[in-house]
């Protein structure tokens, strides 16, 4: 802006993120020994529609907790980031945690990044239309590597929010670099509100990930139908299974589809065999200690100004502020 002009209030900046190429991802990860698919692409329509419907089943204490976790501590977190600054959202939410966080903090600006425009635009009109002192500046970006804000925003105060554990859909080692990325984005004194699943006993994680519904069950088999139809592949969804594990030592959830028959798939041209039991690998979840998941943090350029547990610790909402 020049001449003092203001800042338009709803703004859309597409940074043209680079798309990834599924094709080549899918018949990487079906070459290999063991089996897998990268769990990004549970995300079609009908995947996003399914996992909204998982957080809101009764096993699936994960979304349901972090919630309460927002709403209980909406004091605390407003006195320690403080009002007035910039929100940048991980994913773009309508959701009921970034309306908490929104109220709680009553940012000046209110910055979602996504990697699909149409959602990212569908969620921030509804976000600006229902906050009119808000500015909204929806950034198209792939947020996994840093990218810059827009420009209006540059004098506030940076506050990340990335709720609901989707840093546990990471490994380890992609979490630090994640985590050294939204430093570098939020800057020095920048903060991070980020909810992670915890650690905790195995039936109750087992419950969340196999539920008596089967609705996890569709959400994984979907994975499968989304590549037919993204790629060109004639999957018979139906005829694999839905397994999830939890692995202790690792402290993660495994997901995968078993084959219930010997069968031969074509993707995208290239025939891909299968045995009978044996495992295509969609997703690990990994939970994490309070203590595990502070030093990580503090290893990857944040200082942990406070854990926000529940009264069970099912879920922790961690407090971090980039040195
Ligand atoms: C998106 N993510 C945090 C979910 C999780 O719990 O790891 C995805 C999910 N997979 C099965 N149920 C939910």
């Amino acid at each position: 802006m020049h001449n003092g002009e203001a800042a338009p209030r709803y703004q859309f900046f597409d940074l043209k993120p680079a798309l990834p190429d599924m094709t080549a991802e899918v018949l990487d990860g079906l070459s290999r020994a063991s089996k897998s698919i990268p769990p990004k692409y549970f995300y079609d329509a009908e995947g996003s529609r399914l996992f909204d419907a998982i957080t809101r089943l009764p096993e699936y204490y994960l979304t349901r907790i972090e919630t309460g976790i927002l709403r209980d501590n909406r004091d605390r977190i407003a006195r320690l980031v403080g009002t007035g600054g910039c929100l940048v959202e991980y994913g773009s939410g309508s959701s009921v945690k970034s309306r908490l966080v929104i109220e709680a903090c009553r940012p000046a600006a209110y910055v979602p990044v996504d990697i699909s425009r149409d959602h990212l635009e569908q969620s921030a009109r509804a976000v600006f239309d229902r906050y009119p002192e808000l500015a909204v500046y929806p950034t198209c970006a792939d947020y996994s590597v840093p990218f810059e804000l827009p420009p209006p925003v540059a004098a506030l105060g940076h506050l990340a929010f990335f709720p609901g554990s989707s840093i546990g859909n990471f490994e380890p080692s992609a979490a630090g670099d994640f985590l050294r990325g939204v430093a570098q984005v939020v800057g020095r004194a920048g903060w991070l509100v980020l909810g992670v699943d915890t650690r905790k006993d195995r039936d109750i994680l087992d419950r969340a990930y196999t539920d008596a519904g089967g609705i996890t069950e569709q959400f994984n088999r979907n994975l499968l139908r989304n590549i037919n139809n993204a790629v060109g592949a004639d999957f018979d969804a139906q005829s694999f299974r839905h397994l999830a594990v939890y692995n202790e030592a690792a402290g993660r959830i495994e997901m995968y589809l078993v084959a219930e028959r010997d069968q031969r798939v074509s993707v995208a041209g290239t025939e891909v065999a299968f045995a009978a039991g044996e495992r295509l690998h969609t997703e690990n979840s990994y939970k994490y200690s309070p203590e595990a998941f502070v030093e990580m943090a503090d290893r990857s350029g944040f200082d942990c100004a406070d854990v926000l547990l529940d009264e069970r610790a099912y879920f922790m909402v961690l407090m971090l502020r980039a040195r």
